[in-house]
């Protein structure tokens, strides 16, 4: 197949309503997009990243009200976060409407549901006319796609075209919130913070292992992984290390590394993170070390993803 390279997103949007599958940029990571109300074209989207088929995928929505289109019932916790977060790094999961192929939920009754609020993504999405399911633009295990550079690295030739924007503002993915249930849960951390969602749902619980994998079958997979291997410091200094090895963190090392990367603070070494691990592929690293940071904030999502990446 050959991918067309655009930065048009009406453009882009073209394939979508003729059934085809598109990568295109948002504030988090870059999605690979289908038609959801087409099981054909959501297909193509498991086919081209080699994804297990009990992975749901998130359906990206231009506006608010079209929400109704996939969803059965919107939950009051549900509104509430949609109201004070969308367009934005939320996914809110809600129960599905018929209309929802089974293909694009994993065979679940329930929906992931975010909008974004980066601008080119927003055109694409109004210019599409119908809900965009889009899983992370990555070959499935591999870490997820920060610029459009990474996704042609892992879908040239697998996809009908690339939406080519800017590097992502967040760099991990959306936090979900299952809010199908009669409590709000964190199925995964992310872009918005846990202390943010307080703010708005202040009874809001982050889930148990056991429960998350049943709840959210992403989190099950293999996800993540640079070929590199992946060791979690406290701080650089006085780390025994081995040929090829790399560095990413907020402090500075006495020694340095075969390839570094010092960061000013948490938000950008979230921003960071995952092309750093892809960077390490290239440069044929043997063992990366990530320093630690502080769970709170974006922190929270930064240390899921690198424990993630360090299994
Ligand atoms: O920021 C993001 O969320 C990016 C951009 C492209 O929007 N998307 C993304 O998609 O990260 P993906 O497929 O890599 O991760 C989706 C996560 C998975 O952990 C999946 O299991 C969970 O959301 N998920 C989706 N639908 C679900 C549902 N109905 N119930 C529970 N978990 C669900
Ligand atoms: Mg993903």
């Amino acid at each position: 197949m050959h991918t067309v390279y655009t930065t048009d997103p009406v453009a882009a949007a073209e394939f979508i309503r003729n059934g085809g599958v598109v990568a295109f940029p948002t504030e988090t990571v870059y999605g690979l997009g289908a038609n959801v109300l087409d099981s054909a074209a959501v297909a193509k989207i498991f086919k081209a990243k080699l994804r297990p088929a009990d992975n749901p995928l998130i359906i990206h929505i231009a506006d608010r009200d079209q929400i109704h289109q996939i969803a059965r019932e919107v939950t009051g916790t549900a509104r509430l976060l949609m109201d004070s977060l969308f367009p934005g790094p939320l996914t809110v999961i809600v129960s599905k409407s018929k209309a929802v192929p089974d293909i694009a939920t994993g065979g679940l009754d329930t929906v992931g549901v975010r909008m974004p609020r980066l601008d080119i993504a927003r055109r694409f999405l109004e210019s599409c006319g119908v809900p965009v399911a889009a899983p992370s633009a990555n070959l499935s295990g591999r870490p997820s796609p920060t610029t459009w550079q990474a996704v042609a690295e892992d879908l040239d030739g697998r996809i009908d075209c690339i939406l080519q924007g800017g590097a992502t503002e967040f760099g991990v993915e959306s936090t979900v919130v299952d809010c199908s249930g009669s409590e709000p849960v964190i199925l995964r951390a992310g872009s918005i913070s846990i202390e943010q969602l307080r703010g708005i749902v202040p009874n809001i619980r982050t889930s148990a292992g056991g429960d998350e994998t049943k709840r959210s079958p992403g989190t099950r997979h293999r996800h993540y992984k640079p070929a590199a291997k992946v060791v979690i410091i406290p701080h650089p200094d006085g780390v025994e290390r081995s040929a090829g090895s790399a560095y990413i963190g907020i402090a500075g090392s006495t020694s340095p590394f075969d390839y570094q990367l010092v960061c000013t603070d948490a938000d950008q070494y979230a921003r960071s993170f995952y092309e750093f691990l892809r960077e390490c592929d290239r440069r044929l690293i043997g063992t990366i070390y990530c320093q630690e940071v502080d769970e709170t904030g974006i922190g929270a999502a930064l240390m899921d993803r690198m424990r993630r990446a360090a299994e």
